[in-house]
Parts: structure tokens; C-alpha cells; sequence
């Protein structure tokens, strides 16, 4: 499964510390901490029918993964909510909208990686593209990765930062097997994620995830959590071996970048399949979530 390049994205515009660029000219510095270390945050949001999706908790989670890393002079909330409107606003994009939101410890004075040689705060881009979800109706093939997810040990997977090699090598696994994604264990071989999903399974009617010791707790990944709870749907939060998933009735994943996708196939054993009507039920509650006021965020209202 790989993204195809959309046409409707050829002459976007594309915000960097306040002010927008064509697409050819969105640039940033050579001596950036991205380029330098992989080192920034960052946040994909979706836009619903004229609204940002859970904006806030994005946000927050942006802001949160900035002071764990020690970034100096981070921009208000208001000034990165007001970026992102700018940016839609100019691009005129109300709907079926990815924004990738990145922040950066930002430039250096010359190359190197001690946080002092950042003498200039940080760098903001919002980068909205024209993008449905992307594994709409595609049933997707996972192998297990060799590489294990980060333990809080090296790097916490609850910083949400760009350094994303952990997952990059596990994605480079999966398409040497022509897989769609890597499902990664943790330290003691327990599912944790995939390199970029949350990962569920349903067995006898229950809702299993592995808990968020070692992965990105998903936002997506918590509203499903809430809608179960809300449902008197059963949800259980534990360790998850593979072969525990091999024999799941239904394996999905979680994103914001491709919502709620099906899983047809691990380490080619065929997933049975045989729960259908309850992968589709919550599909319906996370779409009604789409319409959730206290989710929403009003893209021209707030501008
Ligand atoms: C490794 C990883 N896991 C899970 C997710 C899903 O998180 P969310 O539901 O907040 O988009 C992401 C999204 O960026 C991710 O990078």
C-alpha cells in the first residue's frame, strides 16, 4: 500500500513560522534541528466538513512532547491554532484534508547537536494536503518487525517527535515482504503498535489493545477506548502476544491518518474474520464523533 502523489496538491501553500510559501518554495534552513537531529514534534490532524477534528488534543499533545524535549520559546497555542487557520483558510481547505503540524527546536548558529547552538526558537510548519484516509477500504497484510518499539528507556514512544527511525526500519520490513505495516513488540516480545498505528483485536466479543507502556497512545486510539466505555462495549487494556492475535476474530488499527482500518492478514495467517458487524459498529460511533461538538474546531469562525 503506498500513498499516490495527488495532483490537487500541486500549488498548495505551506506555512513556516508565520508566513506561506508555494509548495516549491516552503523551505527550511540547512542548519534546522530537523535536518541537524530529528529534532521536532509533531501532529496529523484531519478536517471534517469544515471542522479540524480533536484540535485541542492535538495541540496539547504537540505542546506536551515540545517541554519533554526542553524547547525553548515555544509558540502560544493561540499563535499555532491561528498558523493552521491561516493556512486552510489560504488553501481554501474545508475538507478531506491531512495536516501534518510540525514544530521544531528550530535553527542553530552553526551545525551540531547541543540545544545551546539554538539561539533563534522554534519552527512552525503546517503542511495541509489534499488526503482522504488512507487505508480506506484496504485490507491490510501486517508482518511482525525484528526491530522493537522504543522503550522509555532510550526514547518515550509518549513523545510524539520526528526522530521516527525506530519506525522507518520497521516500515522497511514490511516492504521487503510486501507487507502493509509492521506490527513492533516491546522489550518482552508483547504487541505494541505498528510504525504507525494503534492496534486492536476482538476476540469473543471483547476489545483487546495492548496497554500504552511502550506505544504512542493514539488519540484515535483513546476515543475508541471512550466510545467502548460509553457503549457498554467490552474493552480490555493488556498484553497481547502474536499468536494471540493470529487467533483473533478481528484485527484493526487506529489512526488519524487512516482512521479505523481492518487487518486481513499477520505473518501470513489469514485473521478469521467472523466479527464484522462489531469492527462496523464502532466505525459508525467514531464517524458520529465526527459531528461531536467538543471535538470539533470551526475552521472559519475561529480564524
Ligand atoms: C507510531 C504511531 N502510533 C500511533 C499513531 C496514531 O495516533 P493518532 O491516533 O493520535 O493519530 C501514530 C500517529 O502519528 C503514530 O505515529
Amino acid at each position: 500500500m503506498i500513498q499516490k502523489y495527488d495532483r490537487r496538491n500541486d500549488n498548495i501553500k505551506v506555512l513556516i513560522n508565520g508566513k506561506l510559501y508555494d509548495r516549491s518554495s516552503a523551505k527550511i534552513s540547512v542548519f534546522d534541528s530537523l535536518i541537524q537531529g530529528g529534532d521536532g514534534v509533531w501532529e496529523g490532524l484531519r478536517i471534517y466538513d469544515g471542522y479540524i477534528f480533536a484540535l485541542e488534543k492535538h495541540i496539547n499533545r504537540l505542546l506536551e512532547s515540545a517541554k519533554s524535549l526542553m524547547f525553548e520559546n515555544i509558540p502560544s497555542k493561540k499563535t499555532i491554532l491561528s498558523s493552521i487557520m491561516k493556512t486552510l483558510i489560504a488553501n481554501k481547505m474545508f475538507t478531506d484534508v491531512h495536516v501534518r503540524l510540525t514544530l521544531s527546536r528550530g535553527k542553530k548558529i552553526t551545525s551540531g547537536m547541543n540545544p545551546k547552538l539554538n539561539q533563534y526558537g522554534c519552527t512552525l510548519i503546517v503542511l495541509a494536503e489534499w488526503k482522504p484516509p488512507i487505508y480506506l477500504n484496504r485490507n491490510l497484510k501486517l508482518i511482525t518487525s525484528s526491530i522493537r518499539r522504543n522503550t522509555p528507556l532510550f526514547l518515550d514512544s509518549k513523545i510524539h517527535h520526528n526522530n521516527l527511525l525506530n519506525n522507518i526500519l520497521a516500515k522497511i520490513e514490511a516492504n521487503n515482504y510486501g507487507a502493509d505495516d509492521s506490527i513492533m513488540l516491546d522489550l518482552n516480545g508483547f504487541i505494541s503498535e505498528t510504525n504507525s498505528t494503534n492496534i486492536f483485536m476482538i476476540k469473543d466479543n471483547i476489545i483487546y489493545t495492548p496497554t500504552s507502556k511502550f506505544c504512542l497512545p493514539g488519540i484515535t486510539r483513546e476515543l475508541i477506548i471512550s466510545i467502548c466505555k460509553s457503549h457498554n462495549i467490552s474493552i480490555i487494556e493488556k498484553d497481547i502476544s502474536i499468536s494471540e492475535l493470529y487467533n483473533a476474530d478481528q484485527v484493526f488499527t487506529t489512526g488519524t491518518m487512516g482512521e479505523i482500518a481492518e487487518v486481513v492478514e499477520v505473518d501470513n495467517r489469514k485473521i478469521k474474520n467472523t466479527n464484522i458487524d462489531m469492527i462496523e459498529n464502532l466505525k459508525s460511533l467514531f464517524n458520529k464523533l465526527k459531528t461531536k461538538e467538543e471535538l470539533l474546531t470551526k475552521i472559519i469562525s475561529k480564524s
